[in-house]
């Protein structure tokens, strides 16, 4: 892999996406050595920059030594050129030749990294399929494309644009990014669940009460309140990063470590999934609170919208592990934390000989951020002279038990898949179809203006329906136990 001749095109090069995401990540891979030594990186958009104003543009974001930022950019050049038509992607396939002459025999690579909307995707891809994909020195060239979401705003609008991209490059060449997936305790999530025997047989409805997925942040969408407006909640972080997160949560074990085998089964229990309700769901919209201006306060952000920045929303899976389930799905703006977990919440012993072992039931909680941990809640003595039970922890805190590990960003892990070729971590076609299907009837009750979000107060848990629902649907909070982080010392 060392001796690739890499390329990599970020399009959409002066954007907010490549500047914070993509270059940084690019960088920090090639800091830390795991990128081929012969590696260029080619900035393009239509702003007419030389490479050195791309340069200062970029700098400030890169987090190393001066010796390690300027032989990074050192690598970068930029081309200007317009998203249709051929004369800018004609340039780049020039700028790309040039680069990749005089390594003849060596394997060649090009990753074109879309930090794009995807309006306009169909036009870039077809002029990158046109223009930029004639490779002379190799005949082991590879040619990738990262895409991100937003995919479309429902399931036709997504399969529309899925069509016009699958017209021009075949699967294997895309790579739909989704970076939950390359967060440190997704990936776990295939080696906990099926490395450990004594979870295998209670990962299951004989043995699960309800399962919860929660999504919190406690800013707003202050100035991006554009964007989000067109989306909402359910399609800014729902129906792709948490729909992953349940995915992975809830299939079966597949036949093998391989991405299609993995994808095989994240597509089958998708398929399981009924489409939501508007009846099984509770959607919110922040007022101003404190500092904290309320949604429809943000200019951007149309007058009178009825988007939500909240959502709560009770799923059913319909197979023979699931059915009868509930998987409830949280997820709010300016909200009370910062926090993102899954609970997998147990029942209680079918005949207990203690008092309140309904309130005191066995959890396993996955903490994806911040101060990613896995805990499981049991229930022990409490020590002394009493037979008390109380609810303790089995405790796994990465800060403690890892010291010092280094737990890599989600773009980082997943552009260096993409350079290797492995899709494990990234969403195919007919994945992303079944978790539009999901919401679709949902998202369209929403979009017809039929339903008004619930008002809640910036900085507080969200509206308190949601709290009924939730336990309707058979979470059982315990008020008594807290968790904390284990100290390091
Ligand atoms: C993005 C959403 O996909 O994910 C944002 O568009 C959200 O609204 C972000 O803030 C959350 O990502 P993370 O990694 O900070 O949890």
């Amino acid at each position: 892999a060392n001796k690739l001749v890499l390329s990599v095109v970020v399009l959409g090069a002066s954007g907010d996406l490549a500047k914070k995401k993509t270059f940084p990540a690019l960088f920090t891979l090639f800091k830390k050595g795991f990128l081929p030594k012969d590696l260029r990186i080619i900035g393009y958009a239509r702003s007419k920059l030389t490479d050195q104003d791309l340069k200062e543009k970029v700098k400030g974001y890169l987090k190393g030594t001066d010796a390690e930022v300027n032989e990074f950019l050192s690598r970068m050049s930029y081309i200007p050129g317009s998203y249709d038509g051929d004369e800018g992607f004609q340039s780049l396939q020039k700028g790309l030749e040039d680069r990749e002459k005089g390594h003849e025999g060596a394997p060649v690579g090009r990753l074109f990294y879309l930090a794009l909307p995807p309006t306009v995707y169909p036009q870039v891809c077809a002029g990158i399929k046109k223009n930029c994909t004639q490779m002379k020195s190799s005949e082991e060239g590879w040619l990738r494309l990262v895409v991100e979401k937003p995919f479309g705003m429902d399931l036709e609008s997504s399969e529309e644009l899925a069509g016009e991209l699958g017209a021009l490059f075949p699967e294997e060449q895309l790579y739909r990014i989704d970076h939950y997936l390359g967060k440190e305790l997704m990936q776990n999530m295939l080696v906990l669940r099926f490395a450990n025997h004594f979870l295998s047989p209670t990962w299951h409805r004989n043995f699960i009460s309800n399962v919860q997925i929660c999504f919190k942040e406690p800013f707003g969408t202050d100035g991006r309140g554009g964007y989000f407006d067109e989306f909402g909640i359910i399609r800014d972080v729902m129906q792709n990063h948490l729909l992953q997160v349940l995915a992975l949560l809830a299939m079966e074990q597949p036949v093998t470590l391989s991405a299609d085998d993995i994808r095989d089964e994240k597509v089958k229990v998708l398929r399981c999934l009924s489409p939501v309700k508007l009846e099984d769901t509770v959607l919110g919209q922040y007022t101003a609170a404190g500092d904290q201006r309320g949604y429809l306060e943000d200019e951007t952000v149309p007058k009178g919208s009825k988007t939500p920045t909240f959502a709560t929303c009770v799923m059913n899976i319909n197979n023979e592990r699931w059915a009868g389930v509930p998987w409830i799905m949280k997820a709010g703006k300016a909200l009370n934390e910062r926090k993102v977990e899954i609970r997998v919440q147990y029942k209680p012993p079918a005949a207990g000989i203690h008092p309140n072992l309904n309130e005191m039931r066995n959890e396993l909680v996955m903490r994806l951020q911040p101060d990613e941990a896995i805990y499981m809640k049991i229930v022990v003595k409490q020590p002394g002279l009493e037979m008390q039970p109380v609810v303790s922890e089995m405790d796994l805190s990465y800060k403690h038990r890892y010291q010092g590990a280094n737990i890599p960003d989600a773009y980082e892990r997943l552009i260096l898949d993409a350079i290797r070729g492995d899709q494990q971590h990234f969403v195919r076609r007919d994945e992303l179809r079944a978790a539009w299907a999901a919401f679709t009837p949902l998202l369209h009750a929403i979009d017809s203006g039929e339903v008004s979000p619930q008002p809640y107060p910036a900085g507080t848990r969200g509206p308190p329906a949601s709290d009924i629902l939730v336990s309707r649907a058979g979470f059982v909070k315990n008020s008594e136990y807290i968790w904390k982080t284990a100290e390091v010392k």
